[in-house]
């Protein structure tokens, strides 16, 4: 991520470019877990989830913005990956 910074220095630029990005839609075949158990892992972890993560980011990863919980519904797999390995090795709220 740090080249773009770089690039786009101003405040505002950034905020435009995050302004257009969150206006398009979600591939449909874009990051989606693909391994060969994929459904036996999507229903393990719908369970932890549900038990660890909706009362913040709510049921449907629809997240709550008064809160500050992020959207985590419609995020690439490996964005997401990335973003709660980092968070487990750092630091997070939950
Ligand atoms: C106590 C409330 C709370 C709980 C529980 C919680 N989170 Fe979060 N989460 C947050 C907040 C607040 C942020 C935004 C600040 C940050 O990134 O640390 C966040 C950020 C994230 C992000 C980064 C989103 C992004 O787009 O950058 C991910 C991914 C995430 N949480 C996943 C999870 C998962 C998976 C669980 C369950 C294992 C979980 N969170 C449990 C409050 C919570």
């Amino acid at each position: 991520m740090y080249p773009f910074a770089r690039k786009l220095a101003d405040p505002r630029a950034i905020a435009d470019v995050a302004a257009y990005v969150v206006t398009l839609c979600i591939p449909n075949d874009s990051g989606k877990y693909q391994g060969a158990d994929a459904a036996a892992q999507i229903a393990e972890g719908k369970l932890l989830y549900l038990k660890e993560c909706s009362q913040c980011h709510q049921t449907n990863g629809e997240g709550l913005k008064e809160m500050f919980y992020p959207v985590l519904a419609g995020q690439h797999f490996q964005y997401l990956l990335r973003q709660m390995t980092e968070i487990n090795d750092a630091k997070h709220p939950g």
